[in-house]
């Protein structure tokens, strides 16, 4: 991995000075990679139509070649640039864009294979932030942009995020300040007879459902009611470094498990973190663990702006063990339990009647 000067330039995100703009633009027609702030995350963008380009960011990130990269458009039109055919349901979905909807469509010819792993459908969206929007514009073509993350690692949702894991890899960052959705897209696939989400986020099941009529949900997401996951199937994704279990189940029972084993970890002798909703914290300030609240169960858009920053708090502040409480399936919450599990590696613990105290499943 070469080592260069990684440029910061601070933006105002609602009115990005043109010539940063035009700076950053240009770094990325020579082939350069800028990482840059989305509604979501901040991705890590190159010339989506330059093999070489492309291939800076699978370097810079560590990410493996076969992991395809969404591929960033300024306006739905532009969808003819890089897919081969533009399904009947795209005049529905347009009205999720601009917005934290991918959509996984045939690959146009001009998309080199190493933007979509080998593979030959492209995924694409159309970002909800004027920088983002700006830069794809002055740069005359599409970005291709994952998360600007190394890979396995958290998605950043500041400009130090970003900092922490690609100083010194990348030529430049737009700092524009946090992102306001704080989850990855929607990653919806148009290929089968049913719309299938491949991994929930910032759109929920229920709001493309309204649109679409029945949308299914890829079985390796963690659906309502059902455990498709085991530990060793699921990706490294979303990690902190310390090592987590989510417990998912009714609540008060729920709060009552994890509350006991925080209670015995810490008599264990390890530092504990608790990940709980604001309505339960107040019922955990006793315990001599860090408790951290991404937000309130009644407001996920809140609990998801906040929920990687939270994670890393617990990074930083050096626990050995996070128990995280689950957020419900209904509306963002799909996508919040999605990145709950994956951060902990698949350790679910389900409470409840079925389970039980003493046979709680690990799933
Ligand atoms: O919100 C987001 O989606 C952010 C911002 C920067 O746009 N991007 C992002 O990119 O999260 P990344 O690369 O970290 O995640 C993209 C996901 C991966 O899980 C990848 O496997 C999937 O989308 N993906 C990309 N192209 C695909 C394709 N052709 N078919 C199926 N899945 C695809
Ligand atoms: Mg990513």
């Amino acid at each position: 991995m070469r080592s260069m000067q990684t440029l910061v330039l601070t933006l105002n995100p609602n009115i990005p000075a043109p010539h940063a703009i035009a700076q950053a633009a240009e770094v990325i027609r020579r082939g350069g990679l800028v990482a840059f702030p989305t509604e979501t995350v901040y991705g890590l963008g190159a010339d989506a139509l330059s093999a070489r380009a492309v291939q800076g960011i699978f370097a810079a990130k560590e990410r493996p070649a076969y992991d395809p990269l969404i591929v960033h458009l300024a306006t739905a039109e532009d969808v003819m640039l890089v897919a081969a055919e533009i399904p009947s349901v795209m005049g529905a979905l347009a009205a999720f864009w601009p917005g934290p909807l991918t959509l996984v469509l045939p690959r146009g010819p001009r998309v080199p294979l190493e933007v979509t792993g080998g593979g030959e459908t492209v995924a694409v969206r159309v970002p909800a932030h004027p920088v983002a929007l700006a830069l794809i514009r002055a740069a005359g073509g599409p970005i291709a942009a994952p998360s600007a993350n190394r890979f396995g690692r958290l998605s950043p949702t500041c400009a130090a995020d970003v900092l922490s894991d690609l100083d010194g890899r990348i030529d430049m960052l737009l700092d524009g300040g946090p992102t306001s959705v704080g989850l990855e897209s929607t990653v919806l696939s148009l290929a089968g007879d049913v719309p299938m989400i491949l991994r929930p986020g910032g759109v929920s099941r229920e709001a493309l459902e309204a649109v679409l009529g029945p949308v299914d949900v890829c079985g390796r997401v963690a659906v309502p009611g059902e455990i498709s996951s085991t530990p060793g199937a699921l990706s490294q994704h979303y990690a902190p470094r310390a090592r987590m279990v989510l417990y998912r189940g009714p609540m008060p029972a729920l709060l009552a498990e994890l509350r006991h084993e925080a209670l015995r970890l810490h008599a264990a002798g390890e530092r504990v973190g608790i990940l709980l909703s604001e309505e339960a914290w107040a019922d955990f300030a006793d315990l001599p663990v860090l408790t951290r609240s991404p937000g309130p169960l009644h407001n996920l858009e809140v609990v998801a702006r906040a929920l990687f920053s939270t994670l890393r708090a617990f990074d930083v502040a050096g626990v050995d063990v996070i128990l995280a409480q689950d957020f419900g399936p209904q509306g963002l919450g799909l996508a919040i339990r999605d990145r709950l599990t994956r951060a902990a590696g698949g350790a679910v613990v389900m409470v409840g009647k079925e389970s039980g105290a003493d046979n709680a499943r690990f799933v």
